[in-house]
């Protein structure tokens, strides 16, 4: 049977005292909508709808990075949840199937859980994903005789013998779609908050003779974000499913709870990461690389075998080929760093190509802004460059070539040459020795005047 997904995201979220719509706060640096609409892409779903309101152009925008195709429907004001789900009829009135309801607040669920609710459509008319509250605090408490789901009733209405009730709704339900707008149409807003809940089709599916279950899915996947505090919840949980996701996909974590992923990150085998780590979105780590303690990396790319850190900072288009060497204090942004270089020490290496083997000493600089314009470093293979080396971009450095310590480069240096560009020493015999006789005769008269 075909599927159609409906995700609220039109609420305005007041509790999160943000001018931001609640469901682009984000979870490891993608929108909470994201997180929503990739546990739902994973059903294949045949159709995808998104309900904004608050923000809509933003709520739009974000839906359709992930899916172009899905359509936005707008919920100008928002009635309620059984309402919002029913600005979804029009777009959906071509359609016949299974329409799964989802929250855009509510960026936990994993596929497994959504699928075995769509499945326990087979058995009854009616599903909705339920759990036991260790703290059931607001959530809509669910009145059941046996395995039949009777009512939902939301917290602000429940009398104190449905509070004490712990089986919550996690909000998620599914029906065949001409059931479920039928139900919609009979939704009224005759309750503590004046508002049409979806909730409210239980019992008028129950009234119509219709069947309704629960499937019970684990709490912390149905966390719902409606401040700053649960949304430091929702992460917290993240952090720890990908945590372990990650140990058991054979990456070491000595530290795991110090190490803070994006949704994205991709990390190979025999992969080590070291304490107090953070990746950013669009990170790329392959087999046996090393990364070390407090490093910081973002769109980058590391292959087999690097060594990155400790104090290491990757920024967009970091490149390192295999078994690279990045040190402490040093910086790469947008620079393909070839097989085996080095970088070990203190350095700033921007809009740049470095080839394979090449070593760039402490303190090494590509002076790539001009205050207007980027340029383009580009060092070739084997290549020495001297430590404290400003390289001023645009600038060429040869294969085998070499760079004097402290030197400024503001040409470029042809293959296998040493390029000089400090002012000469001068050694002058004894002068240290006079100066100092001098500097301390002139002390002691003061001393004793
Ligand atoms: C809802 C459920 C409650 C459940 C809880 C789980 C109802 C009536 N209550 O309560 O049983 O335990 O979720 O988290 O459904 N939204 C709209 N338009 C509206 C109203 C809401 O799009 O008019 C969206 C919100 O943006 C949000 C989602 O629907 O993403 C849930 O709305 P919210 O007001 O947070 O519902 P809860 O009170 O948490
Ligand atoms: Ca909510």
């Amino acid at each position: 049977m075909s599927l159609a997904t409906v995700i609220l995201a039109a609420g305005k979220g007041t509790r999160m005292q943000s001018d931001l719509p609640k469901v682009l706060h984000p979870i490891a640096h993608a929108p909470m909508l994201h997180h929503v609409m990739h546990a739902a892409a994973d059903l294949s779903p045949d159709r995808n709808i998104v309900v904004a309101g608050h923000g809509s152009d933003l709520v739009s925008d974000a839906a359709h990075q992930i899916d172009p195709t899905c359509q936005v429907v707008l919920q100008t004001q928002q009635l309620g949840t059984g309402h919002a789900v029913d600005q979804a009829r029009a777009a959906l009135s071509d359609f016949c199937g299974i329409v799964l309801v989802l929250y855009g607040d509510s960026p936990l669920f994993q596929t497994s859980t959504l699928q075995a609710l769509v499945d326990k459509l087979n058995d009854v008319d009616v599903a909705i994903l339920g759990f036991d509250a260790k703290d059931p605090a607001r959530y809509g408490r669910l009145i059941t005789t046996g395995d039949a789901l009777d009512r939902i009733v939301e917290f602000k209405d429940a009398n104190d013998e449905e509070r004490a009730i712990t089986l919550c709704n996690s909000g998620v339900m599914a029906a065949k779609s001409d059931l479920l707008f039928d139900l919609l149409s009979k939704l009224e807003n005759k309750n503590a908050s004046g508002e049409y809940y979806l909730t409210d089709v239980i019992e008028h599916a129950r009234t119509a003779g219709k069947t309704a279950a629960v499937v019970i899915c684990a709490e912390d996947e149905t966390l719902g974000v409606n401040s700053r505090v649960e949304l430091a919840q929702a992460e917290a949980h993240f952090q720890s499913r990908r945590r372990r996701a990650a140990l058991e996909n054979g990456v070491t974590l000595p530290a795991p709870d110090t190490v803070f992923f994006a949704f994205d990150t991709v990390l190979g085998r025999d992969v080590m990461v070291e304490a107090n780590v953070i990746f950013g979105p669009g990170v790329t780590i392959e087999n046996n690389a090393t990364i070390r303690a407090f490093s910081h990396l973002e769109g980058a790319h590391v292959a087999d075998g690097c060594v990155v850190g400790p104090y290491a900072r990757l920024r967009p288009g970091a490149e390192l080929g295999p078994d690279v060497k990045i040190g402490n204090f040093v910086e790469v942004k947008a620079a393909e760093i070839a097989e085996g270089a080095k970088v070990n020490h203190l350095s700033y290496v921007g809009d740049a190509q470095i080839g394979k083997h090449t070593n760039i000493g402490a303190g090494t600089i590509t002076c790539n802004y001009d205050g207007v314009l980027k340029h383009k470093t580009i060092i070739g293979e084997n290549a020495f460059i001297g430590s404290n080396t400003m390289l001023v971009a645009p600038v060429h450095i040869g294969d085998e070539a070499m760079t004097g310590s402290g030197s400024v480069i503001t040409k470029d240096v042809p293959d296998q040459a040493l390029a000089l560009a400090r002012a000469e020493q001068i050694n002058k015999d004894g002068f240290a020795k006079r100066l100092m006789d001098r500097l301390r005769a002139i002390k002691a008269k003061k001393k004793d005047s």
